[in-house]
């Protein structure tokens, strides 16, 4: 409706300025000619500079990363650099449905911490008091019959869940410096949600969150709004001052479809725009989530979302039990989970990408970091007839060539080595088919585990973003291999 409405104005104001003024329109269109003919000029000579990288000279790795280290203990509490932002400033606002309760209180059962993390779980009716224990405390949301909701698709659910935030900020709890919200199928990792908002002063206003990955959903809703399944933040300033506003400015988007359209709004109209951390993830997405989480962005993986709708994130294992295996490993080194890094086998030809605490991949042949930090598209578009030109994000297609199949090594176990203070994963070869490859070069199917030692680097948030360089070691086992990831050193480069 919206879209015709506009198309009448932009034709309405075209005819009106045609008829009144004939030369400006021969000037705006050769002003046009013009700028078509010195662009064609640029790419012209942008094409002609591009392409002479040269794909000679030797993996350089690191040395050993004792040397680098920044924290001793992964039992350190997260701290920050300049606003000592704590888990306990912190608020979380589950917004949950009585119906799907039983189901999803699994997945907050997975990273919530009884006693540490703060909230409040909100229904929209009472549930039976049995087996919530572990979890956030529970409250009904406020009455919203009064509330106009007239969007033919949505549901009037919308109304309470965007009213959380308000309604938390009316609880009078102390010492709170964010209001996080999420669904009752995100999962966060608490850790990382303290590590983003740390850099932001608490004192003023922020709106924090991420679009989605559907380039047709930021169309359709907007790329500068926060996706409620993914999270966001707001700092208890903002929160007071939405307080006082929200239901009057929810009286005027009555048309809109969801929750955080509707906070969206408000925020507009308030000035605040949105920050976007890119950790907060909405996963409009089906299928695996492989091809993304392995190539995820050099910033902290802050939650997961759309847990019921994509594959379980390893595979042969229930969804939440999938969720509670990542998560158990990332305790030792929260700063790193999923972080991804790169290295190559130089004897045996090989590329490795290691997405720390998930996955290892071993490929045959040298793919350049370009290539291998760019998400393969092993899921597939919210909209299930968009292409691949409907993502928000490069990607990759999946190779069909049998040589090019990765393979594949999912986190087994993780532990931490007290003596060493590194932690020692062992990654263990996903028993997919693999076709037969006739190039002459070692097959990795020999591999059977990946053993990824890494010392934690609780502070490297503080620091720059750069993602970690890893190193294969020689073994004496075929069916073993050795790799370590750590900080970069000096010179380091991952040349092909
Ligand atoms: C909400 O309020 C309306 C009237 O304002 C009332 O009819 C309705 O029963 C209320 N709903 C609940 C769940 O209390």
């Amino acid at each position: 409706m919206a879209m015709s409405q506009h198309r009448t104005f932009w034709s309405l104001g075209l005819g009106i300025s045609f008829t009144r003024n004939l030369i400006t329109w021969f000037l705006l269109i050769f002003s046009l000619l013009y700028i078509l003919y010195s662009s064609n000029l640029l790419l012209t000579n942008r094409s002609l500079n591009c392409c002479t990288t040269h794909l000679s000279s030797s993996p350089q790795f690191l040395p050993d990363s004792n040397s680098k280290s920044n924290s001793n203990s992964f039992t350190t509490t997260i701290t920050t650099r300049r606003f000592d932002t704590e888990l306990k400033h912190i608020v979380f606002g589950i917004a949950a449905s009585s119906k799907l309760w039983e189901r999803r209180k699994q997945y907050i059962k997975q990273w919530w911490r009884p006693t540490k993390t703060r909230g409040v779980v909100w229904l929209d009716k009472p549930v039976r008091g049995r087996g919530n224990e572990g979890l956030p405390e529970i409250r009904i949301s406020g009455n919203t019959s009064k509330f106009p909701y007239t969007n033919r698709q949505g549901s009037r659910s919308a109304l309470r869940i965007s009213r959380v935030v308000s309604e938390m900020a009316r609880l009078g709890m102390e010492d709170v410096r964010w209001f996080v919200m999420g669904d009752d199928d995100t999962v966060f990792v608490v850790d990382n949600v303290v590590r983003v908002l740390s850099k932001y002063d608490h004192r003023e206003f922020y709106y924090v969150g991420s679009p989605s990955e559907s380039h047709v959903q930021n169309i359709f809703f907007s790329y500068t709004m926060a996706y409620g399944g993914g999270g966001f933040a707001i700092s208890y300033p903002l929160a007071k001052a939405l307080e006082k506003m929200q239901d009057q400015c929810i009286h005027r988007y009555p048309g809109l479809y969801g929750s955080d359209d509707r906070m969206q709004a408000c925020m507009a109209e308030l000035g605040v725009p949105l920050t976007r951390e890119v950790g907060f993830h909405q996963y409009d997405v089906h299928g695996n989530l492989l091809g993304l989480l392995a190539a995820h962005p050099v910033t902290p993986l802050v939650s997961l979302h759309h847990l019921d709708i994509v594959d379980p994130i390893f595979p042969g294992m229930s969804r939440s039990r999938a969720i509670q295996h990542l998560l158990e490993s990332s305790i030792l080194d929260s700063a790193s989970i999923m972080q991804q890094s790169i290295c190559y086998d130089r004897n045996r030809e090989w590329s490795i990408s290691v997405s720390w605490g998930y996955v290892v991949q071993i490929l045959r042949g040298v793919i350049s970091p370009r290539e291998l930090e760019t998400p393969t598209r092993t899921f597939l578009n919210w909209y299930k007839r968009a292409d691949y030109t409907g993502y928000s994000f490069n990607t990759r297609p999946v190779s069909k060539h049998p040589c090019q199949k990765p393979y594949i090594f999912y986190m087994g176990t993780t532990q931490y080595d007290h003596v060493k203070k590194q932690t020692l994963g062992i990654y263990s070869r996903h028993r997919a088919r693999q076709p037969n490859c006739g190039w002459k070069m070692e097959s990795p199917g020999a591999i059977d585990s990946i053993i990824v030692v890494k010392r934690p680097d609780h502070l490297r948030w503080q620091k720059s973003p750069r993602k970690d360089c890893c190193r294969v070691f020689p073994s004496s086992k075929r069916s073993t291999m050795y790799i370590s990831v750590g900080n970069c050193q000096d010179g380091d480069i991952r040349e092909l």
